[in-house]
């Protein structure tokens, strides 16, 4: 990896969620997400995509490993086709049938396609050093991580995180690759399960913002929240990271190099900001299969430069920013932009809230409680 000799930058497109099927071949939803994919990498023509996990349903997998190559390698079409490499992280999906080691070796079949196993046995952790364009010296280091699946004891989390062994593992190389440069190289992190530090980006919710919040997840269920000052981007739901913080967070903040982290998991969510100066960046999906609220599938694109590997530029665009049309929405999405389907869910979310207060108002008030019926 190194930067691009006549532009100095480097280019990376990013791909939440994609959630594919094996039935991609008749699928309207699989042509929508590679029109997509295609149309971004023509605007932005990436050094590299990187799929931030729960990308190909890995069930098949199990039995029929050549028919799951076929499938992520048809997905990586539109990128591989143009030799641009594709980084892959594992979302708590890909390790839902159990069969880690199979799913590794099938992702390294594919050409151009990376998911790798170098760290803590077992576990997808991989890393990419970028060098300046001539080559010679590191510039910069991108961490893929794989941040597990559910945690063992539900009631204490209901997601897994990434492992005290990863987080050392982590620190250990990142320590020898910054003294093999003779600096600290600025880090870039790639993850699916969000860190738990994601909600200080949000806020409690005023009484008057309830129509606009979002529920909290699990251990966050008792508040509604909304968009802290300085968070960009859209809160479309609680964000789901684990319910124990085991430390990672602190972690990146003691290197002192890791400049952001992107993570995939809510299907429904693109906000981002800085927290202690880390950027921290959620990605709702950017395909057709997970749940979602209509035309809203995105992309994200982060540039770095040459000059100073510590900044980055970075932007989303949406499936009708491209200006297409899509196959496999309903009549209404189809029709709508990205902002009419974000008011749509925003109201429809107040009829929820509204309708909510009036049962309480009905059983306390004017209802069950009091006698009158
Ligand atoms: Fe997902
Ligand atoms: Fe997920």
């Amino acid at each position: 990896m190194r930067f691009n000799k006549e532009t100095g930058k480097f280019g990376m497109l990013l791909f939440g969620d994609l959630h594919e099927k094996p039935d991609y071949k008749t699928s309207l939803r699989f042509t929508d997400m590679q029109k997509m994919m295609i149309a971004a990498l023509n605007k932005y023509e990436p050094d590299i995509c990187v799929l931030l996990g729960d990308n190909f349903d890995t069930e098949i997998c199990r039995d029929n490993p050549d028919e799951f190559v076929k499938g992520i390698s048809a997905l990586c079409a539109p990128a591989t086709g143009r030799g641009i490499p594709v980084y892959a992280i594992m979302g708590n999906h890909e390790h839902d049938p159990g069969i880690d080691e199979k799913v590794i070796e099938a992702y390294s079949r594919v050409p151009l396609l990376n998911l790798r196993a170098e760290g803590v046995p077992g576990k997808a952790d991989y890393y990419e050093v970028l060098y300046s364009s001539d080559g010679e010296t590191p510039e910069a280091i991108l961490w893929f991580l794989d941040s597990n699946n559910l945690y063992e004891d539900r009631s204490k989390s209901h997601y897994d995180f990434v492992h005290t062994d990863q987080i050392e593992w982590f620190e250990k190389t990142y320590a020898e690759l910054n003294e093999k440069a003779g600096k600290v190289l600025p880090s870039y992190i790639f993850q699916h399960t969000p860190v738990p530090e994601e909600y200080r980006l949000l806020r409690k919710a005023h009484f008057y913002e309830l129509p606009v919040s979002v529920k909290g997840y699990n251990s966050h269920s008792g508040t509604r929240y909304v968009g802290a000052k300085g968070t960009e981007g859209y809160v479309g739901e609680g964000p789901c990271s684990p319910d124990i913080n085991n430390g990672q967070f602190e972690s990146w903040k003691k290197t002192g190099g890791v400049k952001a982290a992107f993570f995939g998991h809510d299907h429904l969510n693109d906000f981002s900001g800085f927290v202690d100066g880390i950027f921290l960046a959620q990605h709702k999906t950017a395909g057709f299969r997970a749940y979602t609220d209509g035309c809203r599938s995105c992309v994200r694109y982060v540039e770095l430069s040459e000059d100073n590997p510590g900044v980055f530029r970075q932007e989303l665009a949406h499936f009708k920013d491209f200006g297409l049309k899509s196959e496999s929405l309903g009549p209404v999405f189809r029709t709508i932009n990205d902002r009419q389907s974000q008011i749509m869910h925003i109201c429809a979310r107040a009829a929820g809230v509204a309708a909510a207060a009036a049962v309480i108002y009905k059983i306390t008030a004017g209802g069950l409680f009091n006698g009158k019926k």
